[in-house]
């Protein structure tokens, strides 16, 4: 059939050379089977966390919060917020008035070396754009409450003292894992003694999130980080909080999950491929956050370009013809993932732009079409993921509607993240649950505020 004419001919080869790649992604599939067993193993964890017999040995921690009073909308004042995990630092002022909510921020850098050198070097970078911050803002002689949203995995002994249990997403600041955060902060700002601030609470990215999407929304009692890295924040009934030793008479309590760490204890091999431990055994933090290696924007773009190497090294790909760049770790950004995913089918400029800045000029119409093949197969998995952990949190707490607080960039710029996860969550959830899921405007800065503001209102209260 394929003799007649040469275009015929290359057609075939092409249609050969798709299902061939089809076949190589199938690995990145995850059948409802598997995805139920997910939740399954997702559930026991998340109970062995909450255990006190089991918390030791659990993979996924579910952090006790001390944040048991959600925000009640009559919160007042001046706050300061600072903000490290992401992406980025900032640090922020916010108005918190009756009818207005007025913030001002400033994005700071944290070059490669202070995210890696000591932890005294780290607080006094912080504090130093603090006070810089403040100059800036004309506040610098003003007494203020702050929130810090720090968003790594605390183990928290109270609102104000939360002990860092292991760095993620790149960060290995020395000296800091085992101590109090809250105390390193107001040792640097101790150590400059030019601004004078009350640190209210330290909470994490997912926590600050829930706050601020609670605050606009009373059904919200779940949220979630699709970001840099990825985490769920949820409401759990204090009576199941085996290790709090707070205010028992408030029947409820935030928890964060730290459910990147799922699959640690390796309860997610049977669904990983080559190409996660790949990315596992180059990162920084080998073994660690298994599952937000499988969902998170530090690791999807990375995941995909591993694939492409693959395919082209076999020949499928680019004529067998790679790029420097393409063989380079890191190359290929997260960000690429959702503009290759935003052209319409059958149009390919995003993705050609891509390729063209990774030294892939030569890719044809057939191989542009299998980048984003292999895009979409990476992105709808993580997409899968995370469903399996919000369904598995839905069915948990089994209450009627539940507003899911959703915040991180993946989410937020996939052009398809929100659809894939609203299909796939109303298939997982039990009958008769109704969830709605909403963007969560700047949860770190504004739940940061929120903390300080309702520290303040419960101080004031106590005294
Ligand atoms: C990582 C951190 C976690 C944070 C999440 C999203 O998983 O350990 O604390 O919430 O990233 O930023």
């Amino acid at each position: 059939i394929c003799s007649k004419s040469k275009k015929t001919n290359s057609m075939c080869a092409n249609d050969l050379i798709h299902s061939r790649i089809r076949e190589e992604c199938e690995v990145l599939k995850m059948t409802d089977k598997q995805i139920k067993e997910i939740m399954c193993r997702l559930h026991n964890d998340l109970k062995k966390g909450l255990s006190r017999a089991d918390h030791d040995k659990a993979t996924v921690k579910c952090w006790i919060t001390y944040i048991q009073d959600l925000p009640n909308g009559k919160e007042r004042g001046k706050f300061l917020a600072l903000d490290l995990g992401g992406t980025n630092f900032r640090v922020l002022i916010i108005n918190l008035g009756e009818n207005h909510f007025d913030m001002q921020s400033k994005i700071y850098a944290i070059p490669k070396h202070i995210m890696t050198g000591t932890g005294i070097a780290l607080f006094d970078h912080i504090a130093e754009c603090l006070a810089n911050f403040m100059k800036e803002h004309g506040v610098y002689e003003e007494r203020l409450a702050l929130g810090f949203t720090f968003s790594f995995p605390l183990k928290q002994l109270g609102l104000t003292k939360g002990v860092l249990q292991r760095w993620t997403k790149g960060f290995s600041c020395s000296g800091v894992v085992g101590e109090d955060v809250v105390q390193g902060l107001k040792d640097a700002i101790a150590r400059r003694g030019d601004v004078f601030i009350d640190v209210m609470g330290i909470l994490n990215d997912a926590t600050g999130a829930l706050m601020s999407c609670a605050h606009k929304n009373r059904n919200c009692r779940i949220s979630v980080i699709i970001g840099t890295g990825s985490n769920a924040c949820y409401v759990e009934k204090t009576a199941n909080c085996e290790l709090f030793d707070g205010e028992p008479d408030k029947e409820e309590l935030l928890i964060n999950t730290e459910w990147g760490a799922f699959g640690d204890d390796g309860s997610l091999d049977f669904v990983r491929t080559e190409f996660d431990r790949e990315v596992d055994v180059t990162s920084i933090n080998p073994g660690k956050q298994i599952q937000e290696k499988m969902i998170s924007g530090m690791y999807l773009g990375e995941l995909v370009r591993l694939a492409l190497v693959k395919f082209t090294r076999m020949g499928l790909l680019f004529g067998g013809q790679g790029s420097d760049l393409l063989f380079e770790g890191g190359s290929f950004y997260t960000k690429y993932v959702s503009e290759i995913e935003s052209d319409k089918p059958g149009d390919f400029t995003s993705c050609m732009e891509v390729l063209e800045e990774l030294g892939l000029s030569h890719a044809s119409d057939a191989d542009m079409a299998a980048v984003r093949y292999v895009c979409e197969c990476v992105s709808r998995r993580a997409a899968h993921l995370v469903s399996a952990g919000i369904a598995t949190l839905l069915n948990k707490m089994n209450e009627p509607r539940v507003t899911v607080g959703i915040d991180g960039s993946v989410y937020r710029f996939h052009p398809h993240f929100h659809t894939l996860m609203c299909e796939k969550i109303a298939q997982l959830v039990r009958p008769g649950l109704q969830f709605d899921l909403m963007l969560s405007e700047d949860g770190s800065g504004r739940g940061a505020a929120l903390v300080a503001a309702v520290a303040c209102r419960e101080a004031e209260q106590g005294s």
